[in-house]
């Protein structure tokens, strides 16, 4: 045996272990938690959502109620989601804007609530839109995109001003990111609100569970003119430098497992920007399944994918998983 043939000596014990690889290592901060607020229930009260096990639909009180205990556990962001009732819904998503929208109404009673909690939204229109696209639509039933920003950056400007600290844009639109960014500045609360571009975001089959979520699956055609092909690691990697050029404060690939490659590659290219990456809906819900019908350990399981992904390079993870994870990374 030669010295230089010697690996075990590089991880022998617990300490010197975990040494190697420091980047790569969990921690509760990192992770971001999606969540749905809905007016489909009563303000107390939640339902389950069908076809995505143990995620729920919350009513603003009953949201507060379960995020308490997670709060008190060390969660420090939540990604908010609104669902509305579909006969609110209209090809304009002008409901989005409403007061009386379940985001509207939860956001002042989340950031009274919780003080110290970061709270990112969703930015879209499809749970909002009666035909379920991420955009407004024109006479020919094409996305109008001048339109749509417009309605968005709006649509921001509004959350900003009860209480998001981050804007979350998921629609894909192109320049979405320097309208929002203007009308912040405009409106002169740049600085104080991020903007977490989806900006590597692929047409996948993996979003299932959350459109039954949302209830935002298109009522005609899919999203394959505004999602990324999910062959095309260039349109990713174009898509982050736009939205870096446009002034994105952090970016996002997503769906995360199938892609950890477009994740190593852009935190290559962007190493000064944070890299989030998310967990979706058919990623849990893979995960879940497999280990109920005995394939394996969950929380084994669930921990060595997000490794991975902070091994690839994100340095956030957005997962249904955040209430177990903070239990299963208790020091
Ligand atoms: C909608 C949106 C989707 C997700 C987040 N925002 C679905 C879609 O694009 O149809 C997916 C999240 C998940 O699957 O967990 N703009
Ligand atoms: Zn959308």
């Amino acid at each position: 045996m030669e010295p230089d043939h010697l690996l075990h000596s590089g991880y022998f014990n617990e300490t010197i272990r975990s040494w190697q690889g420091t980047h790569s290592h969990l921690d509760v901060r990192y992770l971001i938690y999606p969540v749905f607020v809905t007016d489909l229930v009563s303000f107390d009260d939640a339902e389950e959502i069908p076809n995505f096990p143990n995620q729920f639909r919350f009513g603003p009180n009953k949201l507060i109620e379960h995020l308490s205990p997670l709060v008190s556990k060390g969660l420090s962001t939540i990604l908010l989601f609104g669902v509305i009732k579909s006969e609110n819904k209209t090809p304009d998503g002008q409901y989005a804007l409403s007061p009386q929208s379940p985001v509207r109404q939860v956001l002042p009673l989340l950031r009274k609530e919780f003080p110290s909690l970061t709270i990112a939204c969703d930015l879209c229109l499809c749970s909002y839109t009666s035909h379920g696209h991420c955009g407004l639509l024109n006479e020919a039933g094409h996305i109008d995109n001048e339109l749509t920003i417009k309605r968005l950056s709006e649509l921001a400007l509004s959350y900003v001003y009860v209480g998001a600290d981050i804007i979350a844009p998921s629609d894909m639109m192109d320049g979405r990111i320097s309208e929002i960014k203007r009308s912040l500045i405009d409106v002169k609360l740049a600085s104080r609100c991020a903007v977490m571009s989806y900006c590597s975001k692929f047409a996948s089959c993996f979003y299932g569970p959350f459109r039954d979520a949302a209830q935002s699956t298109p009522s005609f055609g899919d999203r394959r003119s505004y999602q990324l092909p999910v062959y095309s690691a260039g349109l990713a990697i174009r898509a982050a430098e736009r939205d870096v050029k446009e002034g994105a404060d952090i970016l996002m690939v997503k769906p995360a497992q199938p892609f950890l490659d477009i994740v190593k590659d852009l935190k290559q290219y962007y190493p000064n920007h944070p890299l989030a990456v998310y967990q979706v809906s058919g990623e849990y819900a893979m995960l879940y399944h497999a280990a109920k019908a005995g394939a394996f350990d969950l929380k084994t399981a669930v921990i060595e994918t997000l490794t991975g992904m902070r091994r690839a390079g994100a340095d956030i993870i957005i997962t249904y998983f955040t209430p177990q994870l903070l239990d299963w990374l208790q020091k």
